[in-house]
C-alpha cells in the first residue's frame, strides 16, 4: 500500500552558511529517510526553507552592518546553494519570507486565537539601559531560580531543563554587554500550554518507536507547562494579525512562532507551484498520512510541543475547546526525530571559536557522498560525537574507496576485460548462493533500519555486504580462473554473481550515496536516472494571498528554491536483475583515495590544532 509521508526538516536560520555540524543534525538523515521512502514506492513530500526571522538574525545582520532582508537574502542563496550541493532531495526548500508564509502563519495564529488558546498578558521584558532596545531571552544570562545553576539562559536553563522568563533570572546579566537588563511591562499573547496539555500528553503517550532520548525529554517537557509567550517587542517577524496589532511595527510574533508552520506553509507553496494548489492536504488533513520531523536536539521542545500544541489548538482539542480553522483538521507528528551534536572539539576548528568545517569548502575539495557516508555511519545519530579529519580519511580510504569504490571497480573490470559484457551465469554452487541470499536478503534489514531511522545500523548491515562480496571475489580468485579456458563457464557465473551482489549493494546504498550509486549505475552498463539530483529554481513571489499588517514582504521578489523530479527516477528498494548481455565499459575510478596525511594535518581551511 502506498503510503503519504511528509519529511519535514528543520529550517536553517539563514544567519549564515552551514556547517558541517548543522547538516549532521537535520540535512542528512532526512534525506537518506526521504530518498528510501521513494524507493519503497511511497509519496513523499519533503519540504523546508530558510528561517530567517527572530534575533539570529538581527544580531548578525548588525554585526555585518546589512539590513536584515539583505543578510537574509543572501544566506538564503547560500544555504540553497549548500544543501542542493549535497543532493538533498527538497520537494520544496523555500525560505521564511514569503509572502504565503506570512499569510498561512497569520491563518494560524487566528485559529489559535478564536479558539481561546491565545491569552493576552502584561508580561515583564527586558530592555538594555545603554541602547534602549528589547533583549533576547538567550541573551540573558543569571543563576537558575530552581536549580540554582550558573549561566542559565532568559529562556531555559540548561543545567535542570526547565523553562524559564528573564525576569525569574537572579542577577540577570547581558550577554551582548554585561550590563544589568531592565525589566519594563509589556503586552504579549502566550499561548495557553496548560490548556493543551492533556491533549499533548494523550498525544505523546501514543508515541512509539521514538529514539528514546527524544521521548524522555517530551515526556519531561509536560511537567513544567506554562503560557509562553508568541510574540516579542521586535520589528522583524510576522505581524500579529488582530485589529489594533497588525499596524505596530514595534511588535511581530516570536520567531518560532512562525517557523514551526513553515512546514506548512511551504506545503502549501509547492502544491501551488506544482499546479495542483489542493494537493498538500495528502499529506496534513488525511489521518493516514504519516510526518517525520528531522532536526539537531536543541530543536525538540519546538517540535515536541510547541508545534503540536499550536496545532492541537487551530483544531479545537484542548481544554478550550474550538474548531478548527479553514484549513482543516491539521495532523499532528508521527515522530519527532532528532540528532545529537556533531562536534569538532578535536581540533581548531571548535564552532566556540567561531571558526567551523562550512559545507561549502567541504563540497568543494571531496564532493557530496564522501561526508554523506561520514554523517551516516559515524554521525550523531544517538550521542554527540566528535569529527576528526583522521577518521573521516579513514573511513573514506578504507570502506568507501578499499571497500566500496574496488569491489565495483575489479568486479565490472574482469566482466569487461574477459566477455565485454555481463556474462551468461552456469550452474550456481553453496557458495553463490550463500552471497547471493545474504544479498537479497539485506532488503529487509537495511529496510527495517531505515524504515525506522537507523541510519547506522542500515549502513553498517550494507557495508557488511559489501565486505562478504569482496571476500567472496578473493575466495573465487576470478583472475585466476581466467588464465584457464577450461574455467570459462565457472568463471562467467562467479562474475555474474559478483555483478548481480555489486547491483544490489548499490541499491542498499543508494539513499546514503546517491551521486555514486548513479555512477555505479551507468558502470553497470545501464541508463537513464538512476537517483535523482535536487535542482535550483529561481521563483516569484507569486502567489494570490493575503497577509495583514506593517512590514509584510513585497509581493513580485524572486528567489531561489530547491526542487527536483524524484518521482520520475528508476530506483526502487529491490534487486534489479542484472540482464547478461549488457554492455559493460571499462569503469573509471569511482571514489578517491585522501592523503594520509590530511587526517593528521586537515586541509588548510580547517587544519588541525597542533
Ligand atoms: N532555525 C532553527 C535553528 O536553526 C530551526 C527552526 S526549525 C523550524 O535552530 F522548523 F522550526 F523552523
Ligand atoms: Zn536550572
Amino acid at each position: 500500500m502506498t503510503k503519504s509521508v511528509l519529511v519535514a526538516v528543520a529550517w536553517p536560520y539563514a544567519n549564515g552558511p552551514r556547517h558541517i555540524g548543522h547538516v549532521a543534525g537535520f540535512g542528512v538523515p532526512s534525506d537518506v529517510f526521504a530518498r528510501f521512502q521513494r524507493m519503497r514506492g511511497n509519496d513523499v513530500l519533503m519540504i523546508s526553507g530558510t528561517d530567517e526571522h527572530g534575533t539570529p538574525l538581527l544580531v548578525q545582520a548588525e554585526k555585518e552592518g546589512v539590513m536584515v532582508q539583505e543578510l537574509a537574502d543572501r544566506y538564503n542563496r547560500q544555504i540553497v546553494e549548500d544543501l542542493a550541493g549535497l543532493g538533498l532531495t527538497y520537494d520544496l526548500f523555500t525560505r521564511t519570507t514569503t509572502r504565503n508564509h506570512y499569510a498561512v502563519v497569520q491563518e494560524l495564529f487566528r485559529g489559535l486565537h478564536d479558539n481561546g488558546y491565545m491569552i493576552k498578558q502584561t508580561t515583564f521584558g527586558a530592555i538594555s539601559p545603554s541602547t534602549g532596545r528589547t533583549l533576547p531571552d538567550r541573551y540573558i544570562e543569571g543563576t537558575c531560580p530552581i536549580c540554582g545553576a550558573a549561566g542559565a539562559r532568559g529562556d531555559q536553563c540548561d543545567n535542570c531543563g526547565n523553562q524559564l522568563d528573564p525576569a525569574d533570572l537572579i542577577d540577570p546579566v547581558s550577554r551582548i554587554n554585561g550590563e544589568t537588563p531592565k525589566f519594563v511591562e509589556t503586552e504579549h499573547f502566550l499561548l495557553d500550554l496548560p490548556a493543551l496539555a492533556g491533549a499533548l500528553e494523550e498525544w505523546l503517550k501514543e508515541r512509539q518507536d521514538w529514539r528514546p532520548n527524544v521521548l524522555k525529554f517530551s515526556l519531561n517537557l509536560l511537567e513544567d507547562l506554562r503560557p509562553r509567550a508568541m510574540s516579542r517587542d521586535i520589528d522583524w517577524g510576522v505581524p500579529i494579525p488582530l485589529d489594533g496589532w497588525q499596524d505596530n511595527n514595534a511588535k511581530k510574533l516570536y520567531v518560532w512562532f512562525d517557523a514551526v508552520v513553515g512546514y506548512l506553509s511551504a506545503s502549501i507553496e509547492w502544491a501551488y507551484r506544482a499546479g495542483r494548489p489542493e494537493a498538500w492536504r495528502e499529506w496534513w488533513t488525511s489521518p493516514e498520512a504519516e510526518s517525520f520531523y528531522f532536526m539537531g536536539k536543541d530543536n525538540i521542545t519546538f517540535h515536541s510541543q510547541i508545534w503540536p500544541a499550536e496545532l492541537l489548538g487551530y483544531r479545537g482539542l484542548g481544554a478550550s475547546g474550538g474548531e478548527a480553522g479553514e484549513l482543516g483538521e491539521l495532523q499532528l507528528p508521527t515522530e519527532v526525530v532528532s540528532s545529537e551534536y556533531l562536534t569538532m572539539s578535536g581540533s581548531k576548528f571548535s564552532s566556540s571559536k567561531g571558526v567551523v568545517i562550512y559545507v561549502k569548502d567541504f563540497l568543494r575539495e571531496f564532493g557530496p557522498d564522501p561526508l554523506r557516508y561520514f554523517i551516516a555511519v559515524a554521525g550523531p545519530e544517538n550521542n554527540d560525537t566528535d569529527f576528526t579529519w583522521d577518521e573521516f580519511v579513514r573511513r573514506v580510504n578504507n570502506e568507501l574507496a578499499n571497500g566500496w569504490g574496488n569491489l565495483v571497480n575489479r568486479t565490472v573490470s574482469m566482466a569487461h576485460k574477459n566477455f565485454g559484457c555481463v556474462p551468461t551465469p552456469a550452474e550456481l554452487t553453496d557458495a553463490d548462493q550463500r552471497i547471493l541470499s545474504l544479498a537479497a536478503d539485506a532488503f529487509d534489514v537495511v529496510g527495517d533500519a531505515l524504515e525506522h531511522n537507523r541510519f547506522k545500523v542500515g549502513i553498517t548491515h550494507a557495508m557488511h555486504v559489501v565486505g562478504e562480496a569482496n571476500a567472496y571475489i578473493a575466495e573465487m580468485e576470478p583472475w585466476k580462473l581466467a588464465k584457464d579456458e577450461s574455467q570459462r563457464e565457472r568463471l562467467s557465473t562467479v562474475l555474474w554473481v559478483a555483478l548481480q551482489v555489486v547491483s544490489d549493494c548499490n541499491t542498499l546504498l543508494t539513499p546514503f550515496l546517491p551521486h555514486i550509486a548513479q555512477a555505479v549505475h551507468e558502470t553497470l552498463g545501464r541508463e537513464g536516472v538512476w537517483a535523482a539530483t535536487p535542482q535550483i529554481v529561481e521563483v516569484q513571489d507569486d502567489m494570490d494571498v493575503a497577509p495583514v499588517g506593517v512590514g509584510l514582504p513585497e509581493a513580485g521578489r524572486t528567489y531561489p528554491v530547491i526542487m527536483g523530479d524524484y518521482v520520475n527516477q528508476q530506483a526502487v528498494w529491490q534487486r534489479v536483475p542484472v540482464v547478461p548481455g549488457t554492455e559493460l565499459a571499462k569503469p573509471k575510478p569511482l571514489i578517491a583515495k585522501l592523503e594520509p596525511e590530511l587526517g593528521e594535518t586537515g586541509p588548510e581551511w580547517a587544519p588541525v590544532a597542533k
